[in-house]
């Protein structure tokens, strides 16, 4: 117990003996008497690559890094070959807590260490680039992050969490990835994504929610999550339960792991509020982990199974057939010319697209502003793109129709908390104040 006297007691009382000490305990820093209640961190998006983005410090002295945003990724893993230098670099000795925690069975010697990334009787675990399908293997360690408190209104000071758990990736596993970022941030459901180890350390439950746009936003930990001009979000939330995937989803995996992503029970899709005929089978998840609906930041467009495609751009279309179409543009099928469509509040006009959840009226409702990309000049498309015959999940919701949308993951509870757009609020996700007040 003597691992917990840093607290006060009462502290100790409430939270109770639910973490893994050797890495839950946020230990006498300066900041050591201040207890956020939640984390707040940038998402921005690259225009080159359109990747979601983030930045946080790490290691001692502090360094900031690019991180891609991977929203159902295992873990943080980052660059270690390149100028990693830190005090407070950890390797996770074979058979300690950290790799126990990780789920790690790999053991490993490594010849040209000692240094960060390749040390003697360590565990390691495959690190995934997941833009483009490629893993490694990987020493697991710790280090020191920091990112910054909020009130949910603005940033506050900077906390530091000094043993978080991530995995040593390597310089060609950057390949891909947006220019200047060294790692990327796993925001999976597992208990070394980041959001269960922020959570941790800093005793708040966990939960998270990203917000993108622009200057979009991701918060750990408790709501509100405030934009301008004072919207607090949380309170205008939609929920549905969230799913495990009894198979993982990773690049590479160890034999039984089920996956860290985030899947929703969407039972029907609408256009236009007609039910759209599609085989259910595939909207179920199976016991080989095949099928149903996932959430992912890696793909740039929402990617359906060929038959639910063709149901939803026929339906789409037939909506929409008094709106003359212009010549498609590949990997889309359905284009107008935006000078015929006008707009709205949220967005140039469209079917509504209903994602249709536990029951009929729990819906995930999609308006033009996330319906469509813009190709060229004048040129709007239906944005979802055809994911062939057998994909492994037949349903994954990809960036642009989450633009501008908070989705809160609580992982405790394992429910999905959704705004729809936040143009019907009269707010979007780059109004969040990152002025800080620390
Ligand atoms: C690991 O051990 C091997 C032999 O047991 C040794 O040759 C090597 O230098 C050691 N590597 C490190 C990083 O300590
Ligand atoms: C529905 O999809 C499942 C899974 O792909 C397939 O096995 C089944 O034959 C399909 N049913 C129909 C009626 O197409
Ligand atoms: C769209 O419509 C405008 C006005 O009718 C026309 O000038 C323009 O050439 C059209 N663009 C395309 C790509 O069809
Ligand atoms: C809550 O969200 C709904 C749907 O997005 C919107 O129509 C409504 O105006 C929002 N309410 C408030 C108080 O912002
Ligand atoms: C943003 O937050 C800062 C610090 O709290 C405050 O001074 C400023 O007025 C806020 N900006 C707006 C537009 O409300």
């Amino acid at each position: 117990m003597a691992v917990f006297s840093t607290f006060p007691l009462h502290f100790f009382l409430l939270i109770g003996l639910i973490f893994t000490p050797s890495i839950a305990i946020a230990q006498k820093t300066p900041t050591s008497s201040f207890r956020p209640k939640a984390l707040v961190l940038p998402l921005t998006q690259d225009s080159a690559t359109g990747q979601y983005m983030t930045q946080l410090s790490q290691r001692t002295p502090l360094v900031p890094l690019k991180l891609t945003v991977d929203l159902g990724g295992q873990f943080l893993w980052v660059d270690c070959e390149q100028n990693y230098k830190s005090s407070s670099y950890r390797p996770a000795k074979c058979r300690s807590a950290v790799c126990n925690l990780a789920n790690s069975k790999a053991c490993g010697e490594c010849n040209d260490g000692p240094k960060p990334g390749c040390n003697n009787n360590t565990c390691s675990l495959f690190p995934d680039n997941s833009v483009t399908r490629t893993s490694t293997i990987g020493e697991l360690a710790t280090d020191v992050v920091a990112v910054q408190s909020t009130d949910g209104m603005n940033p506050g000071r900077v906390v530091s969490a000094p043993r978080v758990v991530f995995t040593c990736g390597s310089t060609f596993l950057l390949e891909g990835l947006a220019k200047r970022v060294k790692g990327m941030a796993g925001l999976g459901r597992g208990p070394i994504g980041l959001p269960s180890q922020l959570a941790a350390a800093f005793s708040f439950p966990r939960k998270f929610a990203i917000c993108p746009g622009s200057n979009g936003v991701i918060f750990f930990g408790e709501s509100p999550y405030v934009f301008l001009p004072g919207r607090d979000v949380s309170k205008n939330l939609t929920y549905t339960p969230l799913f495990i995937n009894p198979v993982s989803t990773a690049g590479s995996f160890f034999q039984g792991e089920k996956s860290v992503e985030y899947f929703i029970g969407v039972k029907s899709i609408k256009v236009g509020e007609k039910t759209l005929s599609i085989n259910s089978t595939l909207l179920k998840i199976d016991s080989e982990g095949n099928g149903g609906t996932k959430i992912s930041t890696v793909v740039p467009y929402t990617v359906l199974e060929t038959s639910i495609y063709k149901a939803l751009t026929k339906a789409f279309a037939q909506a929409f057939s008094g709106v003359p179409r212009v010549p498609k543009v590949a990997p889309f099928e359905v284009c107008f010319n935006s000078t015929s469509l006008g707009s709205t509040r949220v967005g140039p006009p469209a079917p509504v697209i209903d994602l249709v959840l536990q029951n009929p009226s729990v819906f995930w409702r999609i308006f033009g502003s996330n319906s469509y990309v813009q190709v060229k000049k004048n040129v709007l498309c239906l944005g979802f793109v055809d994911g062939g015959l057998n994909p492994r999940t037949s349903i994954v919701i990809g960036r642009r129709q989450i633009e501008d949308n908070l989705l809160q993951f609580d992982i405790a509870r394992s429910r999905l908390g959704f705004s729809s757009t936040l143009l019907f609020q009269q707010t979007t996700c780059s109004n969040f104040n990152f002025t800080s007040n620390a």
